[in-house]
Order: C-alpha cells, then sequence, then structure tokens
C-alpha cells in the first residue's frame, strides 16, 4: 500500500496497489474485489498491476502475498451483482486494455451502492465493460475459425505435431486452448502467439512463453527445424511446470459414445456433450464453433428449451448467455429461480446464421435440422428427468409436443406430452426483445406471469451443478 499526494500537496487518501498473478487472473481478481469491498476501499483508491507486466519471475507470483494478504481479515460482507456480470466480467478481464480491471471493480462497487444500476441499459461504464466482452469474444472466434495447423512429421517415429502461429488480439489464449483440446482431441498440436504458447500432448494441456514470429522457422523451413523450434519453446528448463499445467479430462475418443443417429443413447450428460461436439447430423454443425448443450443443475425439477445458440451462446459454448439469456436471467431472478438450480437447453445444438457484412444473423432452423437434433434434446430430457418442463418459442415447442404449436394462442398453458411429462408453452425472450418499445414493458409482465406457472414447479436440487 503506499500514499499518494495530492497536486496541492496534500496527502490524499491511501492508494491500494492490488498485483494479479497474471493478466488473465480471475480468480486473484475476484478474491481482491472481496477483500477491497470488505474493507470499503473505493475504486478510486486502488490500482491493478500483472506480475505478468513487472520484470521477473512471471509465474512464481504468490497471488495472496502483497498488500491485500496484509490487510485485516475482517468478514467479508457479500457482494451482489447481476448474474449477468460474472460471465461479462470473465471475458472483460481477457481484454488488453489496462483500466480492464478498475473498470469492473468500479462497476462492482456501483452495484452496491446505486441500485438502480442494474436496470440502466445505457450506462457507460456497463456499455464499455460490454464493448469489451464483445471484442474479446470476437477475438476467440476469430483464434477458433483462422487457426491453421501445418503438420510435421516426427521422423523418431512419433505422432506428428502440428503447429500453428496466431496474433491474438487479447489475452485468449489460456481461454481459448480448452476448445482445441477437445477438437482436436487426438492430435498432437502447439499454437505459437507473440505472449503465450500452448501445446497439448494428447492429454493435457500445457502452457508456455510467447514466442516471435521473427524467431520461428519460415513457412517453408524442413521439419526438423520447427521441431527443434518447438521442443525449445517447451523446454521444460524454461516451463514453472506446476504452474503452467492445466489439467484436463483425460480422453479416451475409441471408447466414448459416437453420435450416430439412432445409435445408443448417452449414459451420462458429460457422455452426451462429448458426443455432440462430434455430431454433424446436419449441416448446421460444420459452420458453428462449436455444439451448444445444455447446463445446470443434473436432475434439475425445471428444464427450459430454447430454440437453438444465437452469436454469444456459439462463441461461448453456453446456452442463453446472450441478450435473450439476459433477459430470461432477470425474469429467473424476479422468479426467485436461481439460473443453476433448472436446467436450460436448446432445440437445436448448433448456431445456424447467415453473414451480413460482419454480422452473422440467425437463421431460424430448417424442420429436417431440428428433427436430426431431436434425439440430443430427447437423452437430455431422460438424463436429467425433469418434473416439467418449459417450452421458449415455437421451435422448442414443436420439438418437445412432436407437432406445431400456435405459441401466441397457447402461451401460459400446460400441454401434455405422450411420455407424461408437462410443458408449459411460452413466448421466446427474443420476440420481447423485437417488439416495439411501447410494447414492451406489458409483454414482459405477462411473459413473467406465464413463467411463475412453472416456478411453482420448481423446487431447490441437492444434487451438484452438470459442469460446464
Ligand atoms: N436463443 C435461444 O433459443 N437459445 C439460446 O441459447 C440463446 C438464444
Amino acid at each position: 500500500m503506499t500514499t499518494a499526494t495530492g497536486t496541492d500537496g496534500t496527502p490524499s487518501p491511501a492508494l491500494r496497489a492490488v498485483t494479479l498473478a497474471s493478466a488473465v487472473d480471475f480468480a486473484g481478481f475476484r478474491r481482491a474485489c472481496r477483500q477491497l469491498w470488505a474493507e470499503q476501499v473505493a475504486p478510486d483508491h486502488v490500482s491493478w498491476h500483472c506480475a505478468d507486466d513487472a520484470e521477473g519471475d512471471l509465474f512464481e507470483t504468490d497471488p495472496q502475498a502483497g498488500p491485500l494478504a496484509a490487510a485485516a481479515a475482517e468478514p467479508v460482507p457479500p457482494v451482489n451483482a447481476p448474474a449477468a456480470f460474472l460471465p461479462l466480467s470473465e471475458s472483460v478481464v481477457l481484454h488488453r486494455d489496462p483500466d480492464r480491471f478498475g473498470l469492473l471493480y468500479r462497476l462492482l462497487w456501483r452495484f452496491q451502492v446505486e441500485p438502480g444500476l442494474r436496470a440502466d441499459p445505457l450506462d457507460p461504464d456497463w456499455l464499455r465493460a460490454d464493448e469489451m466482452a464483445q471484442a474479446v469474444r470476437r477475438d476467440m472466434h476469430r483464434m477458433k475459425t483462422c487457426v491453421r495447423f501445418r503438420t510435421i512429421a516426427d521422423e523418431t517415429g512419433g505422432a506428428p505435431l502440428h503447429v500453428a502461429w496466431f496474433e491474438p488480439e487479447h489475452h485468449i489464449v489460456e481461454a481459448t486452448a480448452p476448445f482445441f483440446a477437445r477438437r482436436f482431441t487426438a492430435m498432437r498440436w502447439a499454437i505459437l502467439t507473440p505472449e503465450r504458447s500452448v501445446r497439448w500432448d494428447g492429454e493435457r494441456l500445457v502452457l508456455g512463453p510467447g514466442a516471435r514470429r521473427e524467431q520461428a522457422p519460415p513457412a517453408d523451413a524442413g521439419e526438423k527445424l520447427w521441431l527443434t523450434y518447438c521442443e525449445s519453446i517447451f523446454n521444460p528448463a524454461r516451463l514453472k511446470l506446476g504452474a503452467m499445467h492445466k489439467e484436463m479430462p483425460k480422453r479416451h475418443p475409441a471408447t466414448e459414445p459416437q453420435p450416430t443417429p439412432g445409435g445408443a443413447s448417452p449414459r451420462s450428460l458429460p457422455a452426451l456433450r462429448e458426443a455432440l461436439e462430434r455430431c454433424r447430423e446436419c449441416p448446421i454443425g460444420e459452420h458453428a464453433t462449436q455444439a451448444v448443450p445444455g447446463e445446470g443443475l443434473k436432475h434439475a425439477r425445471l428444464m427450459f428449451v430454447g430454440e437453438q445458440p444465437g452469436d454469444q451462446e456459439d462463441l461461448q459454448g453456453r446456452p442463453f448467455v446472450g441478450p435473450a439469456g439476459m433477459l430470461l436471467a432477470r425474469a429467473l431472478e424476479q422468479l426467485g429461480v436461481p439460473r443453476e438450480k433448472v436446467y436450460i437447453t436448446n432445440a437445436v445444438k448448433h448456431f445456424k446464421f447467415e453473414w451480413r457484412g460482419q454480422r452473422r444473423i440467425h437463421k431460424t432452423p430448417a424442420q429436417q435440422e431440428a428433427a436430426a437434433c431431436l434425439h440430443w434434446l430427447e437423452s437430455e430430457i431422460e438424463l436429467v428427468d425433469p418434473g416439467a418442463l418449459v417450452a421458449l418459442g415455437a421451435t422448442a415447442a414443436r420439438q418437445l409436443m412432436g407437432t406445431a404449436v400456435a405459441v401466441t394462442r397457447e402461451r401460459g398453458r400446460w400441454l401434455e406430452r405422450s411420455d407424461g411429462r408437462k410443458v408449459l408453452i411460452a413466448l421466446h425472450p427474443s420476440a420481447l426483445l423485437r417488439m416495439e418499445p411501447a410494447d414492451k414493458a406489458a409483454a414482459y409482465a405477462a411473459w413473467v406471469a406465464d413463467l411463475r406457472k412453472a416456478a411453482a414447479h420448481f423446487e431447490a436440487g441437492t444434487t451438484t451443478p452438470h459442469e460446464p
């Protein structure tokens, strides 16, 4: 902690210096926020730093050490923020802007002292954080779609190594690497970038220091040179192994269930997610970034079914995290139904879109595409075994009921499936977002009143949430 002096020479309040373990140390950032809030340290009295920016040993910084750990260990009063703030912060932290931590802490502080902020979509801090999160998601998407591997044969008889060079705009390498591990599980690969390099050896991800393009062998260099170069990047002497290993679930592709139509249903939600990622039973999967399985409580009493992932869901691999998801989160909060205690999924698991300029615009899935996806939803229903379901919109209603449902007429009513399960019909949140501003408030209130009927079926489960 340092004491600063104001321009008039009088001492200004003490400035709290927080040093995070790395540029992407989200856990350290959350710990610091809780501590700062507990001590009532106002945002403009905090200066944020990352150990990576400092000279010296990157991975030996103890995130507990320093001014924060030295502070009095007071009981931490609960910090409250809208549900959407956590995923937003996870993305913002990966932005290159050095002010990102200050911005997020200021927002968090303001949520505690300005109750109206939650409902103010035009607040400049909110908007800036949103913009930053979107920039990060776009960059992650670019990495997922632009990385091209070059295959290097291993003359010693080992599996070939696939190497790629990529220059991200933001600190996204660690966050995006698990995507490549899932997609290229059976390959040995390395992605080299200026700040971080990452390698998958078939079982785990290993992070290494950055590489310099001019140091890397030219594109047409011989394979031996590339292999030597990669070995030097991931030379154990250069790696702080304890801190850099990121455990990934061990995968055994040969023994995992395959996504064959009409094949045996996956026996667990993790097996379903694994198989779903490889699904190409309709053409949508070819163009989407990834499949988006449902998430939530393993044996939730209530299951919400939407249409298909949108742009942000496609990038993040999670259902209902974009604008429609924020509306759903708001309604659930209002109804006292915690999102993590229900199960949220979609009728179709890949994002169908068309490019309009730089933007990916949602396209409604064709009936055959939804039909090809039906068995995934039915498997989820079988595995979660919810007491009741909510169909959000026409695609979900058709998928759940096996026949077209006039949603505007049937909304707020319970229908019964052939397996006896009850399905509440409701509008899709995107329909509310598209309404004329003058109609929105009443339509939202009616929608929440419809969903309240499902909330009655909700009861807190006792099982642990299914990992996203
Ligand atoms: N709309 C949907 O139907 N599902 C999502 O996950 C997001 C938007």
